[in-house]
């Protein structure tokens, strides 16, 4: 067997932040299958009394997401959050442009807030700046945070809703820069614009926190400059920048496609960057943290999504199978994140349900979890706490974009409280094992209590309806801890959760 070996340092006194559970967010638009036929299916066996689905709403708990965006997306920039309140019958049926569906309105603020609540989950709020403007968002943080005693809240109360939703954090648009954006903007339009609505949000209730909208994507024309004409407008004013990025294997180059978390990595620390100069340029004594409020895997349904018809209700849009490498690639998308925990403060995973997702359902049917459902299970269950810096050394690859690779990736959280020590890690190695020797110092005390992989024969594996178990993680890892020396093999193509327990508390 081919093995290749990496070591590591893990100190406890090497502390980098305090992860927000935030980073295990994710996000539902009215796109697709996501509401309808996802979350929301009033005439499915397993519906509850508002018509969600209790299976649905099982697999979300089990993750604990603790933050949903919505209600979009593209699908934000038409939107009129009116259309969505109120009584269900009297609701508008409407074009929606993003996607060219017919949006029927039957779910809105106020239901999806209710669900998202059940599930102990907090919604992050985005207002429409494609067609609108100050005025409707100013509205909208009435609606649901105002007490009583206005217009919108008072309208709010009408509708059955007596408590204020406190939502906290909201979005100021989505994908401004972007050509296929309903009401698109340039930098200096956008961020006048978001600065003003921002203003207006936070005379309604100053206790929100404000996202602005950074590039689409790192390769948008526009990028960066972007970035600093918004924030020359907006500093002041918000809380963090949004980033979004999708990653695809359209060539079929798995080392490749593996390296493309590097991508990530230059991504934030390009845009932490522009946010620190901006800061400078400004003498501010405020430090912008990020929103990476998109990311995930999206290129299967690319070009098959072409040839849907439109103005159908909830069609299978974005329904992308998910194979093994792509469960691989979401667990170096994580452990990047994680590594930039001072920085990044909220991540979703785009999206939940149907659309680009960890959670799959059949209309009137079966609901399964997708192989990335399991390294974002993982990372959300396990990786809350302090996020150590290890010293890495690892042997390194090249691809056809990348070079000097590691083929491992890790990222080290400390649960100081739970006396837990996790370790999350990658081999990208398409043949070899990675033999790790990790310097554990100052956890002598501290022993294996479960060395999770998640590993596959098949890159291109993938669960199903009739096979939802194809590819799951197993609990078999060899992982050991001796003499403060925490050893283990890491299979080939591999995702690894190594949790290590303070002797006493096992
Ligand atoms: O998540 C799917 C789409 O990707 C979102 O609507 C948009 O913001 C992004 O381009």
């Amino acid at each position: 067997m081919n093995v290749q070996k990496a070591r590591m340092i893990v100190d406890k006194e090497y502390k980098l932040a305090e992860a927000d559970p935030r980073l295990y967010s994710s996000f539902i638009e009215h796109l697709g299958r996501a509401v309808y036929g996802g979350i929301y299916e009033p005439d499915h066996p397993e519906s509850d009394e508002y018509g969600f689905r209790k299976d649905v709403a099982a697999m979300i708990q089990e993750v604990g997401v603790p933050l949903i965006r919505y209600p979009g997306g593209n699908f934000v920039s038409g939107y009129n959050w009116e259309d969505g309140v109120g009584p269900v019958e009297s609701r508008p049926r409407r074009l929606e442009l993003a996607w060219r569906t017919i949006e029927p309105n039957e779910v809105g603020t106020n239901e999806f807030i209710r669900w998202a609540k059940g599930l102990s989950s907090d919604v992050m709020m985005a207002v429409n700046l494609g067609t609108r403007g100050v005025d409707a968002a100013r509205n909208l943080v009435e609606y649901c945070n105002h007490p009583s005693g206005s217009t919108y809240s008072d309208l709010r109360i009408s509708h059955g809703f007596t408590e204020p939703h406190k939502i906290k954090t909201w979005c100021l648009g989505n994908e401004m820069d972007g050509p296929w954006q309903i009401g698109q903007k340039t930098a200096d339009e956008y961020g006048r614009l978001a600065a003003e609505t921002a203003k207006a949000m936070r005379l309604v209730d100053p206790t929100i926190e404000l996202v602005a909208c950074g590039s689409s994507f790192r390769s948008m024309p526009t990028y960066a400059q972007w970035e600093a004409t918004v924030l020359d407008h907006t500093y002041e004013q918000v809380d963090y920048l949004s980033l979004h990025s999708y990653y695809g294997n359209p060539e079929g180059n798995t080392a490749n496609y593996l390296a493309k978390s590097l991508d990530m990595d230059h991504f934030i620390c390009e845009i932490v960057a522009v946010c620190d100069y901006i800061k400078a340029k400004k003498r501010s004594k405020k430090t912008l943290h990020l929103s990476f409020d998109e990311w995930n895997i999206w290129f299967h349904t690319l070009e098959s999504d072409k040839a849907i018809e439109p103005w159908q209700v909830a069609p299978s849009q974005l329904e992308d199978c998910y194979t093994f490498e792509d469960a691989l690639l979401v667990g170096s998308l994580l452990i990047t994140l994680l590594n930039h925990a001072d920085r990044v403060k909220i991540a979703c995973l785009a999206q939940l349900v149907n659309v680009i997702a960890p959670i799959m359902t059949e209309t009137g049917g079966r609901a399964w979890k997708q192989t990335i459902f399991y390294p974002y299970l993982h990372a959300s269950l396990y990786g809350r706490g302090t996020v150590l810096l290890p010293v890495i050394s690892s042997p390194l690859y090249d691809s056809k974009d990348y070079t000097d690779v590691p083929m491992l990736d890790s990222a080290v959280v400390f649960r100081e409280e739970a006396e837990e020590l996790v370790v999350f890690a990658v081999n990208k190695s398409l043949d070899s094992a990675l033999l790790l020797d990790c310097d554990v110092r100052g956890f002598q005390d501290y022993r294996v209590q479960e060395h999770i992989v998640l590993e596959n024969k098949d890159v291109s594996a993938v669960n199903t309806a009739e096979e939802p178990d194809k590819v799951r993680p197993h609990n078999r890892g060899d992982a050991a801890v001796a003499d403060g020396r925490l050893t283990a093999s890491l299979p080939k193509l591999s995702w690894n959760v190594i949790r290590l327990a303070r002797r006493s508390s096992l």
